[in-house]
């Protein structure tokens, strides 16, 4: 049986990459909503709709788990989710947390970057009322990012650019960590690296969310290893270049 991943377009490969780096002898299956893509910016009730209408049919295939490898689908669906389909359903969460742990001492900020409906959904409101008891985590949306990954636009001079004039309003010296709170924005790890002053650390949820998934699978006696590391793509348009596109940006991950 195969683990699933699930995402708007190619953000969860990052998930995906690190499933696969510390599960090499499981297979997998990767659906992107292509035919939707960007959740950020749509409304709540069709990002619902979408998912649940993704989630159906990525459970036709053969499989033990899911992993809904987007922050915004997560969100707004997973509840909903894990009422309706028995198996068992993993999210994503913007690593708050650990972020805010990391800072507590040296009083430094944490910047949050996710979708605008991430951010203004009551999970992510919750989660920041829950951890952030010192008033330390700011955040800003990054819409665009999530086009230029699609367009797999992920460096050269707009890119820098684009992250100079998000990032100008803020004093990065009063930031030790920031948050990647979508799953397309670790494909921008490497440039952040060049842009951000030294001290500041990137976190992202990828790793936590596997953390719980091979959990969730040993606890139920099916972290099987019997498997060598196959992925079967499929996209909600049934875009053959689409397809290859997927393969491209793993390639991409697995280079850096
Ligand atoms: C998007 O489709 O806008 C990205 C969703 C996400 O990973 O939060």
């Amino acid at each position: 049986m195969k683990i699933a991943f699930f995402d708007s377009g190619l953000g969860g490969i990052t998930v995906l990459n690190e499933a696969m780096k510390r599960m090499p002898g499981e297979d997998f299956v990767y659906l992107a909503d292509t035919a939707h893509v960007p959740y950020g910016v749509r409304s709540k009730a069709e990002v619902l709709t979408f998912v649940k209408q993704s989630v159906d049919a990525i459970i036709q295939e053969d499989i033990k788990a899911l992993v809904i490898a987007c922050n915004t689908a997560t969100s707004i669906a997973i509840t909903e989710l894990r009422r309706i389909h028995q198996i068992p359903i993993i999210g994503m969460e913007p690593a708050v947390k650990p972020a805010v742990e990391m800072n507590r001492s040296s009083g430094k900020r944490v910047l949050v970057f996710a979708t605008q409906l991430t951010l203004q959904e009551a999970k992510y409101r919750e989660l920041v009322s829950r951890i952030d008891d010192m008033g330390m985590v700011d955040s800003v949306p990054l819409p665009e990012l999530v086009q230029f990954c699609e367009n797999l636009m992920l460096d050269g001079p707009q890119i820098v650019d684009y992250f100079m004039t998000k990032l100008a309003p803020f004093d990065l010296s009063t930031f030790g960590t920031v948050v990647l709170g979508c799953t397309h924005y670790p494909f921008y790890r490497g440039i952040l690296t060049q842009i951000l002053p030294n001290h500041i650390q990137i976190v992202d949820g990828s790793k936590g969310t596997v953390n719980h998934l091979m959990q969730v699978l040993q606890d139920s006696d099916q972290l099987q290893g019997t498997g060598n590391g196959q992925v079967k793509w499929m996209c909600s348009s049934l875009d053959d270049a689409y397809i290859q596109k997927m393969a491209k940006a793993l390639a991409f991950l697995q280079a850096i």
